[in-house]
């Protein structure tokens, strides 16, 4: 009865769903692209250009997935509602919201301008907001599973909502909004199918926040504190992505999973 024979479905099957990923022409949201791709399906990559996100199309499409690229600024509300317009106009429905586009310039508390704060809020925490909503509005139109789900929303937050980065308070700020925003989300939209759930990585290494060039001495003591004493890698978090995604966490919503080699445990 347990286990998996021919005939049982795929472990985290996406076959058939619709899922939008925000910030996708690098690091962990095109991990997060490929991953959703690979697992049947069709996605739609937002960023700041959609020219930037074609080496990412081409590579889904290399694997007979489907793919299409918006181009979408986070912080601009105009772009948001064309981009979920976009999406349901191209595949018909949304399934999945993967809110992963984030900036974390480091600036010193004393030095941040209300400009330099405003900019992180707009797009870490008031864009996952528009685009929730705006995904939400299209997800309560889908027919519900056997469970009565019909979305699955995914904020890429950060362990920066739990422990605080000098430099960094805008971001930590944003991030902690985020958490605490879908914490109120979860609430609101339980009762309309949609899931909607919280990812919080640690130190990863992605394009943005690189460690090939960082100082040996500055690598080495931002590994300390980590048990598991590496970064983690793009797919790494892309797994848990998907496992949020997919049926297999139906019983999960409003949660955190800390993805971070055991840092905040310490
Ligand atoms: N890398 C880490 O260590 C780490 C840790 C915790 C959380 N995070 C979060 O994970 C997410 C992805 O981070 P990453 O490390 O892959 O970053 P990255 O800088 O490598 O990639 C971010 C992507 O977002 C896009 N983007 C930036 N501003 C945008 C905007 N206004 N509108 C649309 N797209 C925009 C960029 O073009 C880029 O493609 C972010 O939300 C980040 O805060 C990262």
């Amino acid at each position: 009865m347990f286990g998996l024979n021919k005939t049982s479905p795929k472990f985290c099957d996406l076959k058939g769903k619709v899922a939008i990923v925000t910030g996708a022409q690098r690091g962990m949201g095109r991990a997060h692209s490929i991953l959703l791709a690979q697992a049947g399906a069709k996605v739609v990559l937002a960023d700041l250009t959609a020219e930037g996100c074609q080496p990412v199309i081409e590579e889904i499409k290399k694997e007979r997935g489907e793919a299409i690229a918006v181009k979408c600024d986070m912080a601009q509300k105009a772009d948001i509602d064309n981009l979920i317009a976009t999406a349901v106009k191209t595949f018909g429905k949304i399934d999945i919201l993967v809110n992963n586009a984030g900036i974390f310039p480091f600036k010193p508390f004393l030095e941040m301008q209300e400009a330099d704060f405003e900019k992180v809020i707009d797009v870490n925490l008031k864009g996952y907001f528009l685009a929730a909503q705006a995904a939400a509005k299209e997800m309560q139109k889908n027919q519900p599973n056997e469970k009565g789900l019909r979305g699955s929303i995914i904020n890429i937050a950060s362990i920066a909502a739990i422990v605080g980065f000098p430099g960094l308070t805008h971001y930590c700020a944003s991030k902690g909004g985020v958490v605490a925003m879908s914490h109120a989300m979860a609430q609101e939209l339980a009762p309309l199918g949609i899931r909607v759930n919280n990812i919080d990585p640690g130190a990863i290494d992605t394009p943005g926040a690189s460690m090939a060039n960082m100082d040996p001495k500055a690598k080495e003591a931002m590994l300390a504190p980590i048990p598991l004493k590496r970064s983690g890698t793009a797919e790494e978090i892309a797994n848990a992505v998907l496992f949020l995604a997919s049926d297999e966490s139906s019983y999960m919503t409003g949660s955190v999973m800390v993805v971070d080699g055991g840092w905040v445990a310490g």
